[in-house]
């Protein structure tokens, strides 16, 4: 069955790491017959989550912030959500962390994303994997707590500059996971 797909990328470098992930991930699953959107949260200028507890108290899901309004829309049609992210200071980049944030909106709004599965792709520069043990835990507790379903995770350490990535086998790991959806 065709699948709606939202494919979030926290970086802001166009080509870099992540973003080739991203798109090693979203050619393979199309040629499955889903539906593909790449939102790219690093480029946007999300704020963080103010608690003011006014959610959807304006018909919108956040009273202040239109790029995340921008996002609901897709986080509304999204069967399985990917996040595409480099590691930044051992976690999630402040603005893919601040759409997170945001999603608390539809639990004070009282409203269910249709969203069942969900993929993490990341890399980093150090050179080993402990390195991302912060962002997977904060991930795996996200989707626990939001009950998606963990499809798969590839995490790439040692890349460092624009196109690193091609020199490991990290784009083809993503390819696989994209390849394998169904
Ligand atoms: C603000 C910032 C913080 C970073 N923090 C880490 C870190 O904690 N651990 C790490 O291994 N790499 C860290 N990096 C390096 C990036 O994760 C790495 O260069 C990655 O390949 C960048 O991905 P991109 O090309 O998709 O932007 C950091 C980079 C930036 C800009």
């Amino acid at each position: 069955m065709a699948k709606h797909i939202l494919v979030l990328t926290g970086s802001a470098r166009k080509g870099g790491n992540s973003d080739l992930m991203a798109d090693a991930f979203i050619t393979a699953a199309a040629k499955n017959g889903h539906t593909l959107t790449k939102w790219n949260v690093g480029s946007k200028h999300l704020t963080g989550c103010i608690d003011c507890k006014t959610c959807f108290h304006k018909g919108k899901p956040c009273n202040f912030d239109p790029d995340f309004n921008e996002l609901a829309e897709l986080l509304e049609q999204a069967d399985v959500l990917v996040l595409a992210t480099p590691l930044y200071w051992y976690n999630f980049p402040s603005q893919l962390k601040a759409a997170i944030d945001k999603i608390y909106a539809y639990h004070i709004g009282n409203r269910k994303l249709p969203i069942k599965e969900s993929y993490l792709l990341t890399c980093g520069e150090d050179k080993g994997e402990e390195s991302f043990a912060g962002l997977l835990t904060t991930y795996k507790l996200i989707a626990g707590f939001e009950g998606w379903d963990i499809r798969g995770i590839v995490v790439v350490p040692g890349v460092a500059a624009k196109g690193d990535i091609k020199d490991t086998d990290g784009l083809e790991r993503c390819a696989a996971l994209g390849r394998e959806l169904v």
